[in-house]
């Protein structure tokens, strides 16, 4: 439970609209911390899947002793639902807004949440790389509304991007960025907007190279996770690209000195492409089928077995600090 003497920000009540994957993950990490939530969606029926899911969230929390006994109950009964956003954020401290990633439908629901929610409430996007200076440009109070991008799953993953828009005031970003931590998030705050933040540029990056490797026909989607599992993957949850730069060169100076020349050869031999190429789509697509893991275990299975990896990993990290 949050410490309300620490919440310096007052906040009480939360509202998440759009209870999708996203949703009904910061559903779980909010109502966990002892907040009251209203869950918000289009219809009925999106809200009791999502509620079943959230409950299953909660209960993996208790069971994995994230919360204590009990405290996974507590916490489901702390969420009440609605199909009106009026309704979700007029007693709102805090908004997260979590619906499709496009600029129309982000802006439509920005306009009613400014129009409905408290002055005092922050509005909040999870989107994974739109600009908020252009969505809270359709809102009257400008200066609440910032980026806040989780990571999947968000009730593990504690990374929370925060990113301001242009008329973002810098009260917003700080007080937000102190909840997060409060919350046990580990936020960073991004000096300028950019498509896709830090961890989706990076992820793009990656996934370009990936898919380029395949449509190459150099190895197989399978080789490609082993070797990123088994070797990038086993330093990434301890050093970052530029701790491991410092390290392989042995200091970063000597590491510049060293690898400029094969890392000039690696660029440009890579792809450039912006638009996924069909002929590599139709390959990934049969290389994911015919992995293993797929092949074997249905989604959900993977799923799970994700998560339960993810929670010895975050143990791990959280007993060796
Ligand atoms: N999936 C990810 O890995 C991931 C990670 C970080 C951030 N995000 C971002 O989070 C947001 C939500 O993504 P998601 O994966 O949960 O999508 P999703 O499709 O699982 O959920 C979106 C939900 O929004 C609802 N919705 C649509 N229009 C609505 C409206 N007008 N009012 C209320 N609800 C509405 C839909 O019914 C749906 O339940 C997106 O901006 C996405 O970019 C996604």
């Amino acid at each position: 439970m949050v410490d309300r003497e620490m919440d310096g920000m007052g906040i009480k009540k939360v509202a998440c609209i759009g209870a999708g994957l996203i949703g009904q993950g910061w559903a779980t990490v909010f109502s966990s911390k002892g907040y009251e939530v209203i869950l918000q969606d289009l219809t009925d029926a999106i809200l009791s899947r999502s509620l079943k899911k959230i409950g299953s969230n909660l209960l993996f929390l208790e069971a994995n002793r994230f919360l204590r006994k009990g405290e996974a109950r507590a916490s489901l009964k702390r969420i009440k639902t609605s199909t009106s956003i009026a309704e979700a954020v007029r007693d709102a401290d805090y908004v997260q807004e979590s619906v499709l990633d496009n600029y129309a439908e982000k802006e439509k629901v920005f306009r009613e949440m400014d129009a409905e929610a408290p002055d005092r409430a922050i509005l909040a996007s999870s989107s994974s790389g739109l600009m908020m200076t252009r969505i809270q440009k359709v809102t009257k109070k400008p200066g609440r509304c910032l980026l806040v991008h989780p990571c999947l799953p968000v009730h593990l993953i504690p990374l929370v991007e925060i990113v301001g828009g242009r008329e973002t005031s810098s009260e917003t970003v700080g007080a937000v960025y102190e909840w997060m931590r409060g919350l046990g998030k580990v936020p960073v705050i991004l000096n300028q907007e950019v498509p896709g933040y830090i961890v989706n540029r990076l992820t793009a990056a990656l996934v370009r190279e990936a898919i380029d490797l395949v449509d190459k026909g150099i190895a197989t989607p399978g080789d490609i996770d082993k070797a990123f599992c088994f070797g990038i993957g086993l330093r990434d949850p301890v050093i970052g690209p530029f701790l491991r730069m410092h390290l392989a060169g042995n200091g970063i100076e000597q590491f510049f000195k060293n690898y400029s020349e094969s890392y000039r050869y690696r660029w440009e031999t890579m792809e450039t492409w912006t638009s996924i190429p069909d002929s590599a789509s139709e390959k990934v697509i049969e290389g994911v089928r015919e992995m293993e893991i797929v092949r074997t275990k249905a989604f959900e299975e993977i799923v799970s077995w994700r998560d339960q990896m993810l929670v010895k990993i975050l143990k791990l990290i959280e007993r060796t600090g």
